[in-house]
């Protein structure tokens, strides 16, 4: 059969093909995690370490519940959706034990500026300003309450008027 003659080269190639492909499957038992796939193909055991990272934020409804006077000011104002602690940053380390983590009080240079610095990319009708121009180096709260930011007493705020 002459086909076959020089087939010797074609074994020894298939040969090191299944050598490679059983130092593979040898390499993957060792590297993949045990609770790869127990759920999806992802780490079963990611979940529960995830789940084990202390929790950073409080959440509004913990705040509000000692601060009430503040969420007055704001629920009718303009920040009424934005969340305490988008401002204040995580603070459940304070809201576990106010008397001993008391929380630094925002610079509202930075804050403020985060969200209403003037971009392009901002949706059309959400209000931006160019910090520089609209407050001449004033600190922002010296013309807005943070809490309740909008113009026009927090009273007639209600109903959205400007
Ligand atoms: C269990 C009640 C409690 C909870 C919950 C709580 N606070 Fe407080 N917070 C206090 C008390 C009491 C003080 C005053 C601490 C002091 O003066 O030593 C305070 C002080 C503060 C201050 C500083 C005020 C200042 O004049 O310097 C800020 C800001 C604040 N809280 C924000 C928050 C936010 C945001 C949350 C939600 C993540 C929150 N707090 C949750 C009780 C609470
Ligand atoms: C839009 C940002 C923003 C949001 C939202 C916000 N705060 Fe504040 N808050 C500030 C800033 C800025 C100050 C500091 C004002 C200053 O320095 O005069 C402040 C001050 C405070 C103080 C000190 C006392 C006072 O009234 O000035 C407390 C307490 C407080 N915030 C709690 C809260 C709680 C509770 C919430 C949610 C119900 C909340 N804040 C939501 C920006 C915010
Ligand atoms: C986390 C983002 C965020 C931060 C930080 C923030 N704001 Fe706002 N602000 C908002 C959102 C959201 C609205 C509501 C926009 C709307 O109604 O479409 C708003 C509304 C306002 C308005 C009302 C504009 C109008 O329509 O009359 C003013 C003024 C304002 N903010 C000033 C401030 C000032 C001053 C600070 C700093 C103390 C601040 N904001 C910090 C998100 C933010
Ligand atoms: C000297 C007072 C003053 C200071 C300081 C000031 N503002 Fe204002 N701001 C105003 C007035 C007045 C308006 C209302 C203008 C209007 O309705 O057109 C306003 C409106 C706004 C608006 C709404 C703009 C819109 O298009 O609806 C935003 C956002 C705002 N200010 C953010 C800030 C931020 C951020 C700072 C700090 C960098 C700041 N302001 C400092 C007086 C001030």
């Amino acid at each position: 059969m002459s086909v076959f003659k020089d087939a010797g080269h074609l074994l020894r190639f298939a040969g090191l093909f299944v050598l490679a492909f059983l130092v593979f499957l040898v390499v993957r038992g060792y590297v993949v995690p045990k609770s790869f796939g127990q759920y999806g193909h992802y780490r079963g055991n990611a979940i529960g370490e995830i789940a084990a990272h202390p929790i950073q934020y409080a959440g509004h409804q913990a705040c509000e519940t000692c601060h009430a006077d503040v969420l007055d000011v704001k629920k009718n104002g303009k920040h009424a959706h934005v969340n305490c602690e988008a401002c204040h940053g995580a603070l459940a380390k304070h809201a576990d034990d106010p008397s001993t983590v008391k929380p630094v009080l925002p610079d509202t240079a930075a804050l403020c500026a985060r969200c209403h610095t003037a971009s392009a990319a901002k949706p059309k009708g959400f209000p931006q300003v160019v910090p520089a121009e609209h407050s001449n180096g004033m600190p922002c709260e010296t013309c807005h309450q943070p809490h309740s930011p909008g113009m026009d007493a927090p009273a007639t705020a209600v109903g959205g008027a400007k």
